[in-house]
């Protein structure tokens, strides 16, 4: 009995596993059987497989064909192992050399009519192909750039199945993938600080957040501009550097959310979720578990507009993620953890009408409305939000004025600046001021002896939390990056205890 091999891998969370396809001819009745724990998605490969190798003119032999998936307690799912299982069964009848398939690695599905179709996780399949010594990935042309992200691979496209057989039968090579020269500059289409007109203060406030990492609360009344300015915190942001680019993109590709033909992702993301979303929906959910909105956020711009209106235990899932950068999702197969390191914006109105302190219209909410609104929002939440800013209605005169609003370009500049002030006292490019361990920041971020006088003052009157404290020093450091100042003086401190609400501590 022959047996033939050929490779693939298994994504498990965001990691990718080898799996070699064994296939081998039996002498019962014809049919097909998969074995090794596939999932539906893989026992139902079995009719595509048996249409698109009869597309080729290479149907199934009259005998039955066994596939076994090993290893074989690692769960196999999805629709990725198609082109795998019909390259070992054409290997098995002899219709292409066996040896034909050393040192590829397949991930395709294949469509009825033989095509190969793209997979979610080529990245990180690409990546475990690579650490294996698999040098050569064979996928749909619609996966070739993602793939081509890892260096040291020969990718090559195949759009058909039948190209995939000439390419091992040696009649005609595959042409592997190469990589278009990028453009000088990439143009994006995002949406520019430029067009937010007035609003000094939220502006203000935006590039601190920007610039030390820290989370921010805009509250006003509709239509102020809340969303306007948080969909502008990606552009002022650094951008991506090559290995947050990977990070991100390994999971939204795990997570099947990579656009069609998308290399690595070069943007941050900005990712809003609905108020209405599940707490699966935010940390990761299915049986086999993907990531969810929260980790698609990752390295970028997480916003939750109507913060009030998250369910409870949606707002719950943001804990773990906001203070350590991860989540965890459990399930009975196992536990898997997605990385979720985002920049919150939260955006709420100041009462459930929303026009509380708008002097365009009169706030129709009782004290107990506001009170009992306000409350849907945990105080441990509110206390991780270092920035809280009012985002009032804008008066006609400022929208005609005729002065031009600052571009996120030119903000830009200022916190990559700061930043790099940052960076050169912790020695990590990644930490910023906001996600600095409490040790490094005593270390590296001490206060001005008045300064500290002053925050102790504040701390009494506004009765803040232990945490609020650590807080404010955290963004009062980042005003001094700003400013380019190795002190941290009393300016900085009184500034950043206005982003500090006092409505924050009274909120448990
Ligand atoms: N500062 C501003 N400069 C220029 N245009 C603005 C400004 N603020 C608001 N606008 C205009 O008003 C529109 C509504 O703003 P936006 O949707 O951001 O308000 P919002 O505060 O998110 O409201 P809601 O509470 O209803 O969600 C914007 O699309 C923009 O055209
Ligand atoms: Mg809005």
């Amino acid at each position: 009995m022959t047996v033939a091999r050929a490779w693939s891998a298994a994504l498990v969370g965001l990691d990718a596993l080898p799996v070699v396809v064994e296939a081998a001819m039996g002498t019962g009745l014809p049919g097909l059987t998969v074995v090794g724990l596939p999932d539906a998605a893989v026992r139902e490969s079995r009719e595509r497989i048996r249409s698109a190798l009869r597309q080729i003119g290479l149907p199934l032999p009259g005998r039955s064909v066994v596939i076994n998936l090993a290893p074989a307690d690692l769960p196999k799912s999805g629709t990725g192992f198609d082109l795998a299982v019909a390259m070992a069964i054409l290997a098995a009848t002899g219709d292409v050399p066996a040896e034909g398939l050393d040192g590829l690695t397949f991930a395709g599905e294949l469509a009825l009519d033989g095509e190969v179709r793209p997979v979610p996780g080529i990245l990180s399949i690409a990546e475990s192909s690579r650490s294996h010594g698999r040098l050569r990935l064979v996928v749909a042309p619609e996966n070739a750039a993602e793939a081509a992200a890892v260096p040291g691979i020969e990718v090559l496209p195949a759009p058909h199945l039948g190209a995939v057989v000439a390419h091992v039968a040696g009649r005609e090579l595959l042409v592997p993938w190469v990589a278009a020269p990028s453009e000088p500059e990439a143009v994006t289409d995002e949406p520019d600080l430029g067009e937010v007109r007035g609003q000094a203060l939220p502006r203000r406030a935006l590039e601190i957040a920007a610039a030390g990492g820290h989370n921010i609360l805009l509250t006003g009344p509709p239509g102020s501009g809340k969303t306007m300015l948080a969909r502008r915190l990606p552009g002022i942001l650094p951008l991506l550097s090559q290995e947050e680019a990977l990070e991100t993109t390994r999971i939204w590709s795990a997570a099947g959310r990579l656009p069609i033909g998308s290399g690595l992702l070069k943007v941050r993301p900005f990712r809003s979720p609905h108020h209405g979303a599940s707490a699966p929906a935010l940390s990761g959910g299915g049986s086999d578990p993907r990531p969810g909105e929260l980790s698609l956020a990752h390295h970028g711009v997480l916003f939750l507009d109507e913060l009030p209106e998250f369910r409870r235990d949606a707002l719950e899932a943001l804990r773990e993620p906001l203070e350590e950068g991860v989540v965890r999702v459990t399930r009975v197969t196992g536990s898997r953890s997605f990385p979720a390191r985002f920049l919150l914006v939260a955006a709420m109105n100041p009462c459930p009408c929303g026009f509380r302190g708008d002097p365009r219209k009169a706030c129709s909410c009782s004290e107990n409305d506001v009170a009992r609104y306000r409350r849907k929002v945990s105080g441990p939440l509110l206390d991780r939000i270092d920035l809280h800013v009012e985002v009032p209605a804008l008066p006609a005169s400022d929208l005609t004025a005729d002065a031009t609003p600052e571009s996120s370009r030119q903000v830009r500049e200022r916190v990559l600046k700061a930043r790099a002030r940052q960076s050169s006292r912790t020695g990590d490019g990644r930490l910023t001021n906001a996600a600095l361990a409490p040790s490094r920041l005593r270390a590296t971020a001490a206060l001005h002896p008045e300064a500290a006088t002053l925050l102790a003052r504040a701390m009494d009157r506004l009765a803040l939390s232990a945490r609020a404290h650590q807080r404010v020093v955290r963004v009062a450091r980042t005003i001094a990056d700003l400013e380019g100042s190795t002190i941290t003086a009393p300016p900085h401190v009184a500034e950043a205890l206005r982003y500090r609400s006092p409505a924050a501590s009274q909120l448990t």
